[in-house]
């Protein structure tokens, strides 16, 4: 990857958190090509004669560190000249150095930024010269003093260039690798909303839309002057600025003015945010004009759109959306604003169905899926975080782990890319038998330490526990259950015998009936969950009877009509509302759906009181929130800390919104929508129903309306993709590229 380049850093970290490496050299004439590659730990910008390389931001990505960085090339032909040129990179803590994780601490990945880089010219007349990072480049300190992921930036404007001296080598065991992901870069541009004077006397701004990016300041003012801005999601009940859920995420960004045209905004930082507080702010006025809220995600095309006749419901389609563009930031994260946003594997689990309709996110979880398989242990053992964070993730939990399974899999189902399932299929194997180690029993998997039905609110007799009610040994085996049955169909797409674990599945399925059902209902298993004083548990919860509706651990057929009457009469003794979490929720609706409750599934849907997805909409949310009464009704919060209002987890009731509701489902020998059926649920509550995905065979279109004659059925079938229509009166139907209309009787 590299020629010369070494490792190079300062021990000058003292005067400078954020140092600048730089190389001046001469050049001849006749240059045809120039290239420059960089890596980092820490985050780096460059710079070629003064002018900044790319947009790209927080070069060169979360990786799993211990084993791999990621290296950027540039094409840089056009910024050098003939004569004199400077190569600056400036270099920050980035996820590498930085604080990370729960509490304050930093170095995780390393002591100190690290940069390797080198520019390989070549002439007219085919010399190559090659100049890489060495003892030779100089070490400055600039204008950002500081520069922290969960603090924020410290600009001074009126800081001299300062040369520190020149660079210390140093070997470094990591692999340096192409980039395999998609840039983060600035996105959607908001302009502040209104600007409120706080009963506190805070000056605000509301931009009134939650995100994650960062706020652009354009001032002239006077030299030394100084702005200090703070990053809130939301007001507290009285209507002032609330950090309190930001926990120790400082989120703060400082910046003294030049005295001339400052352009303000962070550089190695981004906050999680709809509001901002002006700290200090050195003018009469707050000229909204010069404050800019930016969107910093990801790139990735939009791919799914979905429209219907309930505002509220948009409205919670669009938090979805912005749920995910928030946290799309180079790796699929928890949260945008407190000191997290890591990679919460349980997390994605949930939603990347949903989010792979939304966008197109091949490559970026692709990038992603090379860490996991990396940071899979000797056993089998796939963590909660990844890239892994030493004090964050430390559970081996079911539902989390699993996304070794599901996550490569829904990406297939989506894409159509055999390669990556491959590539997937040994970590998938190994996670397999990791369960099956796991317990005593050979086909389950008992004890454990798991996050459980994470947030569920069938919890509330003990709202310290956060792993909700459901006993996690059911859970666990459940879901060993689960992973199983894709692992048959995973085999069988990638042409493999599928004899195994479609076995096992029979297996586990049989254990499951012995240990945890008695006379066709949930049954404690007494050893582990039962006896423990700290997580109590019950046997009869919505999301137990959820997990084996779904995947299909019932005996026979009566005892899954028996299991999905139940549920529906819990929901009933629970005023019409969900009790789930994080494991329970992404399935309610379809299993209600499957076994003939459509009419329920949507009863929960446009539920308003808590737990509901309605509620957070009704009290204004901009994004889909950790917590169903993360704000309850009373405007108190739900708690200081662990209340994030920008999860995307409860956002996947989209699967269900497409996946049963318009009814469009991949088939799984038809990945890429090469294969689909559509069986639409319609409910006249929503008056209609759109939804558009932009596959990789064309455009596909669902639609579904009441009208005067009856219920109408729109839909657009690309080139490539075969689908089977079932319509709610009966018929069944093959469509093949074309569009077409249908009507049924409205009954
Ligand atoms: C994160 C979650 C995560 C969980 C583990 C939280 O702090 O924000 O989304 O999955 O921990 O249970």
């Amino acid at each position: 990857m590299f020629k010369t380049a070494q490792w190079i850093y300062t021990d000058k970290t003292a005067e400078s958190a954020c140092p600048i490496f730089r190389k001046s050299f001469t050049l001849s004439e006749g240059l045809c090509n120039a290239k420059i590659r960089a890596t980092a730990f820490g985050m780096y910008n460059l710079y070629v004669n003064g002018k900044r390389v790319g947009d790209a931001l927080f070069a060169p990505g979360f990786t799993s560190y211990p084993n791999r960085v990621q290296v950027q090339e540039y094409d840089v032909t056009d910024l050098l000249q003939t004569g004199e040129n400077t190569v600056d990179v400036l270099c920050g803590n980035g996820w590498a150095v930085g604080f990370l994780g729960r509490g304050n601490t930093n170095h995780f990945f390393s002591e100190h930024i690290s940069l390797r880089a080198e520019i390989n010219m070549t002439s007219a007349d085919g010399k190559t010269e090659c100049i890489g990072t060495d003892e030779s480049w100089q070490v400055l300190t600039g204008t950002l003093v500081e520069s922290e992921l969960y603090h924020g930036d410290i600009v001074d404007m009126t800081a001299e260039e300062t040369l520190l001296g020149t660079a210390l080598t140093e070997e470094r065991d990591v692999a340096t690798v192409p980039d395999g992901g998609v840039p983060v870069r600035e996105q959607e541009r908001l302009a502040p909303f209104k600007l409120i004077i706080t009963p506190k006397g805070e000056k605000v701004i509301d931009f009134g839309q939650n995100l994650a990016g960062y706020v652009e300041v354009r001032v002239k003012g006077k030299r030394g002057d100084k702005i200090v801005i703070s990053h809130a999601e939301v007001l507290d009940s009285d209507g002032n600025f609330y950090t309190r859920n930001l926990e120790l995420a400082r989120a703060q960004n400082t910046y003294i003015l030049s005295g001339g045209e400052d352009v303000f905004k962070p550089t190695f930082s981004y906050q999680g945010y709809r509001y901002i507080r002006l700290d200090e702010w050195p003018f009469e006025e707050v000229d909204l004009s010069c404050i800019t809220s930016v969107a910093v995600y990801s790139e990735m095309k939009r791919t799914g759109n979905f429209l219907c006749g309930y505002e509220k419901i948009n409205k919670l389609y669009q938090n979805t959306i912005w749920g995910q563009r928030s946290n799309f930031v180079d790796i699929p994260t928890d949260c945008p604003q407190r000191d997290e946003r890591l990679g919460w594997t349980g997390d994605i689990q949930v939603f990347l169905h949903t989010a792979a309709i939304n966008y197109d996110v091949e490559r970026f979880m692709r990038k992603w899926f090379v860490d996991l398989r990396l940071e899979q242990k000797e056993n089998g053992a796939v963590g909660s975080v990844v890239p892994g964070v030493a004090n964050r993730g430390e559970r081996t939990s079911t539902a989390w782990g699993d996304a070794s399974v599901v996550c490569p899999w829904e990406l297939y189902l989506a894409y159509d890319c055999k390669d990556e399932l491959e590539a997937n299929y040994p970590m998938m194997q190994k996670w397999i038998e990791y369960m099956h180690n796991a317990g005593e029993e050979e086909y389950l998997w008992l004890g454990g330490d798991h996050y459980g039905d994470w947030l569920a609110s069938d919890a509330i007799l003990c709202p310290e526990v956060r792993e909700g009610a459901t006993q996690t040994d059911l859970i666990a085996s459940a879901f060993f259950g689960y992973s199983v049955s894709l692992m048959a169909k995973v085999s069988r797409a990638l042409g493999k015998d599928a004899t195994y674990y479609e076995d096992m599945f029979l297996k586990i399925k049989d254990a499951f009936q012995r240990i945890f059902m008695k006379d066709g209902l949930p049954v404690l298993y007494p050893k582990y969950d039962a006896l423990s004083t700290t997580r109590p548990v019950k046997a009869l919860t919505q999301t137990s009877l959820v997990l084996i509706l779904k995947f299909g651990l019932y005996k026979d057929e009566a005892e899954r009509v028996a299991l999905a009457k139940k549920l529906v009469e819990m929901i009933d003794e629970n005023g019409g509302r969900m009790s789930t979490g994080f494991v329970g929720t992404p399935y309610i609706l379809e299993v209600l759906t499957e076994n003939g409750y459509a009419d329920r599934a949507y009863d929960l849907f446009l539920q308003e009181q808590s737990p509901s997805w309605i509620f957070s909409v009704n009290r204004g949310a901009t994004t889909i929130w950790e917590h169903w009464d993360g704000i309850k009704e009373d405007g108190s919060f739900w708690d200081h800390c662990k209340n994030s209002f920008n999860h995307y987890a409860y956002g996947s009731v989209f699967e269900w919104v497409y996946g049963m509701a318009l009814g469009v489902r991949v088939c799984p020998d038809g990945a890429g929508y090469r294969k689909i059926t559509i069986t639409p649920h319609p409910d006249r509550r929503l008056g209609f129903a759109w939804g558009r995905i932009d596959t990789r065979l064309g455009t596909l279109e669902a639609k579904w309306s009441y009208q005067a004659e009856g219920i109408r059925y729109d839909y657009t079938i690309p080139t490539g993709c075969e689908a089977t229509l079932t319509l709610p009166d009966g018929r069944v139907m093959n469509l093949t590229a074309g569009n077409y209309t249908f009507v049924t009787e409205d009954k």
